[in-house]
């Protein structure tokens, strides 16, 4: 029996994509070891399948890979199968976590033969660091200054062959120099309901969470296109299951815990409820430029940027135009408001 009791719970963001406390012991059960078991991402997936059985059977390491796309799509969960399927290890860092060239060549003089180097959010890279990494990705070498001034010398010191894995979430801020030294470039994409569906029951048998096919349907409708999402409310939606039900997650089940999660039946919380009210009626649909509109709802930009706007536009609530964000006929239909006057796009 599900008590559908009117307690409002103080949450954090649920459908926050960027990586939570309490995800890293799931995630690591959850994470898919091999492209056999890795879900969605077809194009990247397949074409990936190519690039390490090529460079397996010539006996080489594989070239560098950048995977861009917004957060919580499996950048790092890719990199760990790239490591896996060629054999190899994987050391995980951030751009923002390496802050001196010394840092970089520490890490680099350790690797070993074939091993991947896994930089999360390579974009924030300083371009100090950033110069090291040349060398070492074209010619696997290390160039260390001795001395200052006009005696200074450059030793160049070799390395072993490895594999950069860099991942982003905005392609466009790498410097040309760097992004031009990857030799494989992968777009991961937002998922279909289809796929988060699978990876939700992937997941509830993983974590044994009876599920029933219209639950995880209804948990991947409202995952914003994003499996670590998925994965976070399946085990938001078990609370609930467990404690007002009977521990099965049926499609009633998931509605009432989302609805108290305040996650609507779209997936949108209300950050996205925020941004598009802020568009709509502070600046009459748009447009509006992003910094003025995350200044008024008191968010970053780039949070706007990378966590929200790619969904909206997904779902066809905001266009971007070179005048700034605009909402769309179908936002104001979301949020019930009416749209008076002429939209500035459509
Ligand atoms: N868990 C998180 N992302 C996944 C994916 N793409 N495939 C399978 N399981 C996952």
């Amino acid at each position: 029996m599900i008590e559908n009791q009117n307690i409002k719970l103080k949450t954090p963001r649920n459908v926050e994509p960027t990586f939570q406390a309490d995800d890293t012991d799931v995630e690591y059960s959850l994470r898919p070891r091999t492209l056999a078991e890795y879900i969605g991402q077809n194009k990247a997936k397949e074409n990936l399948r190519v690039f390490i059985s090529a460079a397996k059977a010539r006996g080489e390491s594989l070239d560098h890979v950048l995977l861009y796309g917004p957060p919580g799509l499996g950048k790092t969960t890719l990199a760990g199968i790239i490591a896996n399927e060629m054999g190899t290890n994987i050391k995980i860092t951030s751009g923002p976590a390496i802050e001196k060239a010394g840092d970089l060549a520490a890490l680099l003089t350790n690797l070993q033969d074939g091993d991947v180097l896994f930089i999360d959010e390579i974009h924030r890279l300083s371009r100090q660091v950033e110069e090291v990494l040349y060398p070492a990705m074209e010619d696997s070498a290390l160039d260390i200054m001795i001395g200052k001034g006009p005696s200074a010398q450059s030793i160049r010191v070799d390395l072993p062959h490895f594999t950069l894995v860099g991942a982003t979430t905005r392609a466009g801020q790498l410097t040309g120099p760097l992004r031009d030294r990857f030799g494989v470039i992968l777009r991961l994409e937002l998922y279909d309901e289809a796929e988060l569906k699978e990876i939700i029951m992937r997941s509830s048998v993983i974590l044994a969470i009876p599920t029933t096919n219209e639950g995880a349907a209804e948990m991947s409708h409202r995952s914003r296109g994003t499996p670590r999402i998925a994965n976070r409310l399946l085990k938001r939606v078990r609370d609930f299951a467990e404690v007002l039900g009977n521990g099965t997650i049926t499609k009633d089940l998931a509605d009432i815990a989302l609805g108290r999660l305040e996650i609507d039946h779209l997936g949108l919380d209300s950050l996205d409820r925020r941004f598009l009210t802020m568009l709509i009626k502070g600046y009459a649909g748009g447009p509006v430029g992003l910094e003025t509109l995350a200044s008024a709802i008191g968010e970053e930009s780039v949070t706007l940027e990378d966590v929200c706007e790619p969904f909206l536009m997904q779902l066809g609530f905001v266009a971007r135009t070179n005048r700034g964000r605009t909402a769309t006929r179908l936002a104001y239909e979301h949020l019930g408001i009416e749209q008076t006057g002429q939209l500035s796009l459509e």
